[in-house]
């Protein structure tokens, strides 16, 4: 070993003779130094200014930079409950079960206990996403199917969650004790021809004391609903059906209920436009939608529309229109969630159960074509969509939903045609619904004699679109802004943490 060799050795050690630090600092080179104190101070001025921006960030709250999270529902007071639990420390998926459980409550006209849905949640960061299929099972010849909500809503919590299931049902009690405010959509259900047809005596005194009331008036929720509501905070689903199978084993075979589950399955990709289109799995509107997708021209307005008749017509949709309700959450972790749930039609079966909550007619709509057996769930035609630009994690990003793929697959093209500067004005595009021949318009004032030309033309018949409008739920996150509002067709209003 020479004497270099020795001299860098001891170089090396920590302490020089002194005993004090031997760090480059130290060192002999001056250009050297000079450079170290340069990024040294850089170093400081830059932790001294991250400071700074975090204790700005601590002292004006922290949406001004990063959202926590956003709820979108078809209920004002639904979404501040979702909001409240993102609060307590609770996911998207968390909060999304609070404001579908909620607006079961305030909606039941739309969705309910006795009702049914599809969840897709999304996880941003892994690319992972599920389907949670909790459609009705068929169960006897009734038009009523096994009811999916509660089981789909409780399996999420368990799967997903981070509040315990109490924490969520408890704002629907509360609000059921409170009583529920007479919303225009409840008021436009009560006036459609059908509910002529009712022939439940509970649901007729029902609909008789929303007839006695008007807009914005405070109700009572049916009877019974308080109770069961408390039943399930308390023991989950498993008393839930346990008493269901009871009060309804004329309806339903009590072992189709007892043995309900809802069902996991991966998402559904594709691409589109610039954009991965994720949606849910078999027997929903997500095969659907993507089928569709593949046959629309967009080479302009017109021509979209059209084909998108024709696609539908071609794969023979003489399916009733599905109704139901939609919620759109994320959260801090960037999980992204979509439920939609309904009865089937407006008000169900028309059938409201001495437990307070009116059964779905899932098994009525026209769509036992698409059952392979009786075994198999019925068709819904719900539709959860989630859009991500590709190529960019931080890119534009959509979540949102429809009770019916035609109207979703209509508001998915609009969603990503519109810059996303003007996403609001997605609200303001008229949507039609339709079935084979017979075009149902929204707003039908505003159709040019040129649109009704070119659909008459084409075969089709324009019919103006009953009320209530179905309504979707919108949460738009570019970098790391998000906006999050509720459809202008329904009274919901939506929150960003
Ligand atoms: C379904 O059950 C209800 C209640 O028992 C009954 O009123 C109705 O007629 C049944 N519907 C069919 C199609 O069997
Ligand atoms: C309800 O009204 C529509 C037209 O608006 C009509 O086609 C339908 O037959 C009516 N239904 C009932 C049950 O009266
Ligand atoms: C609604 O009003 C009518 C007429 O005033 C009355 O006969 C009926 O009992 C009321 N219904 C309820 C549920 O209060
Ligand atoms: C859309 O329609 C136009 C006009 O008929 C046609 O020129 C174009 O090729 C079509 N595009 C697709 C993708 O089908
Ligand atoms: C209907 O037309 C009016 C006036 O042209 C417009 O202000 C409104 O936004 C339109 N509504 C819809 C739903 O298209
Ligand atoms: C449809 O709506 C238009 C515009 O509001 C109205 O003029 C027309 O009478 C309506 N048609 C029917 C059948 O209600």
């Amino acid at each position: 070993m020479d004497d270099n060799t020795i001299d860098k050795l001891t170089s090396q050690s920590v302490y020089d003779h002194d005993g004090s630090e031997k760090t480059p600092l130290y060192a002999k080179n001056n250009n050297e130094k000079a450079l170290l104190k340069l990024i040294i101070a850089f170093c400081m001025v830059f932790c001294i200014g991250l400071l700074f921006i975090l204790l700005i960030h601590i002292h004006y709250g922290s949406n001004q930079l990063v959202p926590h999270g956003n709820v979108a529902s078809d209920n004002d007071q639904c979404s501040q409950y979702g909001i409240d639990v993102l609060k307590m420390g609770g996911n998207a998926v968390d909060a999304a079960i609070t404001a579908a459980l909620c607006n079961s409550v305030v909606l039941l006209h739309l969705s309910g206990l006795g009702g049914n849905g599809v969840m897709v949640v999304y996880d941003h960061r892994t690319g992972i996403g599920n389907t949670i299929d909790f459609r009705a099972t068929p169960s006897s010849h009734n038009i009523t199917g096994v009811p999916g909500f509660l089981a789909g809503l409780f399996y999420a919590n368990v799967k997903y969650g981070i509040l315990p299931w109490k924490t969520l049902v408890e704002p629907s009690i509360n609000l059921a004790k409170t009583g529920i405010t007479v919303t225009e959509s409840l008021l436009e259900a009560i006036n459609q021809n059908t509910t002529k047809l009712i022939e439940d005596e509970n649901l007729k005194h029902w609909i008789s004391t929303v007839s006695n009331s008007s807009l914005g008036q405070i109700i009572k929720v049916p009877n019974g609903l308080i109770k069961t509501l408390i039943s399930i905070s308390l023991h989950g689903p498993l008393e839930f059906y346990k008493e269901m199978s009871e009060e309804l084993k004329l309806i339903l075979k009590p072992d189709d209920v007892m043995s309900y589950q809802p069902l996991i399955l991966p998402v559904l990709r594709q691409t589109y436009m610039k954009y991965c289109i994720i949606t849910s799995n078999k027997g929903t509107g997500g095969p659907i939608l993507l089928k569709v997708l593949n046959k629309i021209n967009n080479t302009n307005t017109y021509l979209e529309d059209l084909s998108l008749l024709n696609s539908f017509k071609d794969l023979g949709d003489n399916w009733d229109q599905n109704f139901g309700l939609q919620v759109s959450t994320t959260d801090v972790f960037d999980l992204y969630v979509t439920i939609i749930s309904g009865l089937g039609s407006v008000f169900g079966s028309r059938v409201l159960t001495k437990s307070g909550y009116i059964l779905n007619n899932a098994l009525d709509l026209n769509l036992n074509s698409h059952m392979l057996s009786q075994t198999e769930r019925v068709t819904s035609l719900h539709l959860p969509i989630i859009a991500v630009e590709t190529g960019s994690l931080c890119g534009r990003r959509l979540i949102s939903g429809a009770a019916d793929v035609r109207d979703g697959t209509q508001l998915l093209l609009s969603m990503l045609k519109t810059d996303p500067q003007d996403i609001l004005n997605v609200n303001t595009i008229t949507r039609f619904h339709f079935k084979n021949n017979d075009v149902d318009i929204e707003y039908p004032y505003n159709v040019t004699k040129q649109f009704s030309k070119l659909i008459n033309n084409f075969g089709y018949h324009l019919f103006n679109a009953t009320l209530p409008y179905p309504t979707s739920n919108i949460i738009q996150k570019v970098e790391d802004r998000s906006v999050a509002f509720s459809d202008s067709r329904g009274s919901g209003k939506s929150y960003t943490l």
